[in-house]
């Protein structure tokens, strides 16, 4: 048996949705499948991360397929995988739930299917920690997501379709647990409402295309203070970007990757947020992404 996943990157918080809000991208990875009868996994790699990624047993593509393996009471066969992948790593662009997701889908296409999307958002988010890159790497578009015990309620829907997210992508490396460990057990109270009222109206201006709201949408204030100084320029990269013409912009996910929403002058946005990490010596680029819509799908 051979196939083909693809599975969309994508940007979390959305500055205030912490864990909770996520948007899924026109930047994917692929993995081409095959089972064979020596049993055990093998991997080859090429594009983003082609050096670093585990190709043995380790491989986190590998560990998701044994977890959904496992869920649905199976045991795997022999695979052999080739990763193509565009989405970079460790950089808040939902690499790890792209090879989660990819992971859970193989394996439940091997037996048949006998999960459900709800089974596998639910399988992912447990593995992933948190259900907001995830969500909209399986279903796409913009994903609002709770977790409540084991299950996850995920609504998705598709915002106006003009709408484009800027990812500037700085050439170093932040890894999410670390980006974790910045973030305080306790905020205050004024800090928590600054940050509710922004979430409601981040996902209420995206699905009513009201984006003038999104320059104060998508503010926040339960990680981005704490973690403003793991990126280098993080305040003047965000004011650059409006200055540009963008809507709005935040850390996408636990970042280095800054993200900003706009529906025109993108390349200028790009150029004016790249170009403060690079008079600051910090080598950058940037990609203008459509919204993905439709999510992993086997191809
Ligand atoms: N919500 C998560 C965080 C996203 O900000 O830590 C990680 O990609």
């Amino acid at each position: 048996m051979e196939f083909q996943i693809r599975t969309p990157g994508s940007t979390a918080n959305l500055g205030p949705g912490f864990d909770a809000l996520g948007l899924a991208l026109t930047l994917y990875n692929h993995v081409t499948v095959r089972t064979c009868e020596k049993p055990g996994f093998e991997a080859s790699a090429e594009g983003e991360g082609q050096h670093a990624l585990a190709t043995d047993e380790t491989n986190l593509f590998y560990q998701s397929a044994l977890f959904t393996a496992q869920k649905i009471g199976k045991k795997l066969p022999g695979l052999r995988v080739h990763l193509n992948n565009r989405v970079p790593l460790s950089r808040g662009l939902g690499s790890s739930s792209t090879a989660i997701v990819a992971g859970a889908i193989a394996a439940n296409h091997l037996f048949g299917s006998p999960l459900s999307q709800q089974d596998l958002l639910d399988l992912t988010t447990e593995k992933e920690g948190h259900p907001d890159n995830v969500s909209p790497c399986l279903l796409g578009g913009l994903t609002m997501s709770a977790v409540e015990g084991t299950h996850v309620a995920c609504v998705r829907s598709l915002p106006p379709q003009n709408l484009q997210a800027v990812v500037a992508i700085p050439q170093f490396e932040l890894k999410t647990s670390e980006a974790r460990k910045a973030l305080p057990a306790h905020v205050p109270l004024k800090d928590a409402v600054y940050s509710i009222s922004r979430a409601c109206l981040v996902t209420a201006a995206l699905m009513t295309g009201q984006f003038e709201h999104l320059a104060t949408a998508m503010q926040d204030r339960l990680h981005q203070p704490y973690r403003a100084h793991l990126i280098p320029n993080f305040y003047e990269i965000i004011e650059a970007a409006l200055a540009a013409g963008a809507l709005g912009a935040a850390l996408s996910g636990a970042g280095p990757t800054m993200m900003a929403l706009a529906t025109e002058n993108t390349q200028a946005v790009g150029q004016a947020m790249t170009a403060v990490w690079r008079q600051n010596n910090i080598p950058a680029t940037y990609h203008v992404l459509s919204i993905d819509t439709g999510g992993a799908v086997i191809l």
